[in-house]
């Protein structure tokens, strides 16, 4: 069975590629976002949820910028301030607050329906008891799917790029590329492979990828 990437970005899959040797396609599902404060939890629960549906093993992340003195807002939210505030005032708030420090992170959550080992990364067990709960408050039975997802464990991979909050500069790239500055230039002044080579999701594709090699 081969590696799916749950996305409907295939941009992200050709990134993939270049770490996992043609081991893995583009699964096109539209998995629940659900709301939390941490990436962790968003990845876990679409890795479970994209594993019930398809089958076989997954990956799914979740990605945002999170600026160090505004207790790491906008998070796990990034893309619906970037719907709504808009990039630029973002960029705003943080200069005006003279808060700088920030950085992109990115967590890969893979899932294939086995056991693994919390070493060296960190796996996330599962909800199953919180759902239980949940749907007897509700008075209904919980569905396969959702118990078969929820006690399902599911391993996470981290990677983060540290940068700093500038005036908006670059044309590249896509979401806060052009304010966020990391050696010397914005992401968006990057060329595609100068950015892979040190994003999040590059660093976090990259631990995956060792590890899924020795599984
Ligand atoms: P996603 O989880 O990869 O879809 O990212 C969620 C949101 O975080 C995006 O809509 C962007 O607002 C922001 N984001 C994530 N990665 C990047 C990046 O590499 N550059 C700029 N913005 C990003």
């Amino acid at each position: 069975m081969s590696l799916r990437y749950v996305t409907t970005n295939e941009g992200k899959v050709r990134e993939a590629l270049e770490y996992l040797d043609d081991d893995v396609t583009q699964l096109d599902y539209d998995y629940t976002e659900v709301q939390a404060e941490d990436l962790e939890t968003v990845a876990a629960h679409g890795a479970r949820e994209a594993f019930v549906h398809a089958g076989e093993p997954v990956i799914v992340d979740d990605a945002g910028l999170f600026i160090d003195d505004l207790d790491g807002f906008p998070g796990p939210y990034s893309s619906y301030v970037e719907d709504t505030l808009g990039v630029e005032r973002v960029g705003r708030l943080a200069r005006e607050e003279g808060t700088l420090d920030a950085q992109f992170r990115c967590v890969i959550a893979y899932c294939d329906g086995e056991e693994f080992a919390a070493t060296p990364e960190p796996v996330d067990r599962g909800e199953r008891r919180g759902q239980d709960l949940a749907a007897d408050a509700r008075g209904s039975a919980t569905t396969d799917a959702q118990v078969a997802g929820g006690d399902v464990p599911v391993k996470l991979f981290t990677g983060a790029v540290p940068g700093t909050i500038v005036e908006p500069r670059g044309d590249g790239g896509f979401g806060y590329d052009p304010i966020f500055e990391h050696g010397g230039k914005t992401l968006a002044e990057m060329s595609a492979e100068e950015k892979n080579a040190i994003s999040h999701r590059g660093r976090a594709l990259a631990k995956f990828a060792e590890w899924f090699a020795e599984r």
